[in-house]
């Protein structure tokens, strides 16, 4: 590792010692991922030093890699995707407390905030008015530039933003769980899904089949919603009491009116108004999914029922950690494929056909294979 001066960081700030790390990286958005070389800081007096043993593939991470997300958060280039991320703490600062080397820990999509706005005093990093500081392509306070993510070989994270991981289980399958877990664990306790609900999760792919083991754990009747009827034996596997081919008039027809709750993780462009019009009275659809252009509501679709349409974000680091807490207290992993980081390519092209199951894995020993 070669130690130098960063050149970029702001004139006012402490010069940060550096070091390189491999890495995969999208020049363009129309480049394939590739090798790269990056620069980090060494760590700091409360960051950890994390050797990336697992990364997830979040939708996001493609959504981002190819500049889909134009309009709201542009990519800089080179991008290094990755915010699922489980690794062993291999250096401690000074004065961090959490960790020790050889510890496991977890580092999903925040890497820091403010600390100062109330949404930080409350714990809900991801509405920072800071703003938040996203794992990747976001700036960085430290070096100038962007943050880089997890498909790399190291991470350094301040120990507030590193989550703790059990060794209990399956860490491949751990990995996804601080994304598409807390993405879909958040909206639903927040919305108290639990006994005596009917609740929908639309799009059976990474976030999707977290939705479905979440909310059968809460104890609700689980409803997935697919296009994908082949995938209908595996959503009753997940927990799913039923599926509904959202493609099939009759069966969105018959089930109007009887959803308490729907939660919507799908990556395209879709109509919203067939969900909600699946809402009882007062029933809440929540929108994980993000694709980038405008998404059309009849409003006729909220006033009769009083129904709500809303959004949720990831969830704050208290939060995640309770998540991980409790997948560790009830065996929950996400249902994973894993690759070496040179399918990475390969496993976007599948995602984009809804052909995964249920989450792309890199396994970040790949990175070291000669290239
Ligand atoms: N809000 C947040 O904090 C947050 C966090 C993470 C990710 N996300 C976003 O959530 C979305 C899903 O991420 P993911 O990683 O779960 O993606 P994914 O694994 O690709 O799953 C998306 C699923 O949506 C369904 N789908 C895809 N295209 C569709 C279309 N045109 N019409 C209807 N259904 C379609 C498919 O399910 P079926 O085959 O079952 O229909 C697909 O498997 C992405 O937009 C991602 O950026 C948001
Ligand atoms: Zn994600
Ligand atoms: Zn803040």
């Amino acid at each position: 590792m070669s130690q130098t001066q960063s050149s970029s960081a702001p004139a006012t700030a402490v010069p940060t010692r550096t070091f390189d790390a491999r890495a995969f990286a999208a020049a363009s958005a129309s480049s394939p991922l590739a090798a790269a070389t990056i620069r980090r800081r060494a760590p700091l007096a409360r960051d950890v030093k994390l050797e990336v043993l697992y990364c997830g593939i979040c939708h996001s991470d493609l959504h981002q890699a190819r500049d889909e997300w134009k309009s709201v958060m542009p990519t800089v280039y080179p991008c290094v995707p990755g915010h699922e991320i489980v690794g062993r703490v291999v250096e401690v600062g000074r004065d961090v407390k959490k960790f020790e080397v050889g510890d496991l820990a977890a580092v999903g999509c925040l890497v820091d905030s403010c600390r100062n706005c109330g949404a930080c005093h409350e714990g809900t990093e991801q509405f920072c008015q800071g703003p938040a500081t996203f794992t990747y392509n976001a700036p960085d306070k430290h070096l100038g530039g962007v943050t880089y993510g997890g498909y790399s070989e190291s991470v350094v994270v301040d120990e507030d933003f590193a989550l703790t991981v059990s060794d209990e289980l399956d860490l491949a399958g751990t990995a996804p769980l601080v994304c598409a877990g807390i993405t879909t664990y958040s909206p639903l306790r927040h919305w108290n899904v639990g006994k005596g609900q009917k609740v929908g999760i639309v799009g059976l792919g990474g976030l999707g089949h977290m939705g479905v083991k979440f909310a059968k754990a809460f104890g609700a009747r689980v409803v997935v919603l697919t296009t994908s009827a082949k995938k209908s034996q595996d959503a009753v596997r997940l927990g799913a009491d039923e599926v509904i081919v959202s493609t099939n008039a009759d069966a969105m027809t018959k089930a109007a009116g009887s959803f308490d709750f729907i939660l919507d993780t799908v990556s395209a462009s879709h109509d919203l108004n067939a969900y909600l019009s699946l809402l009882k009275r007062d029933g809440t659809l929540t929108i994980v999914g993000a694709p980038d252009a405008p998404q059309p509501v009849s409003v006729f679709n909220l006033l009769f029922g009083r129904r709500r349409l809303a959004g949720s974000i990831i969830g704050g680091i208290r939060e995640t950690q309770e998540m991980l807490d409790f997948c560790a207290e009830h065996g929950i992993t996400a249902d994973v494929e894993v690759i070496p980081i040179q399918k990475v390519n390969e496993a976007y092209a599948r995602l984009l056909k809804g052909d995964v199951k249920y989450r792309f894995v890199i396994d970040m020993a790949s990175l070291k294979a000669p290239r």
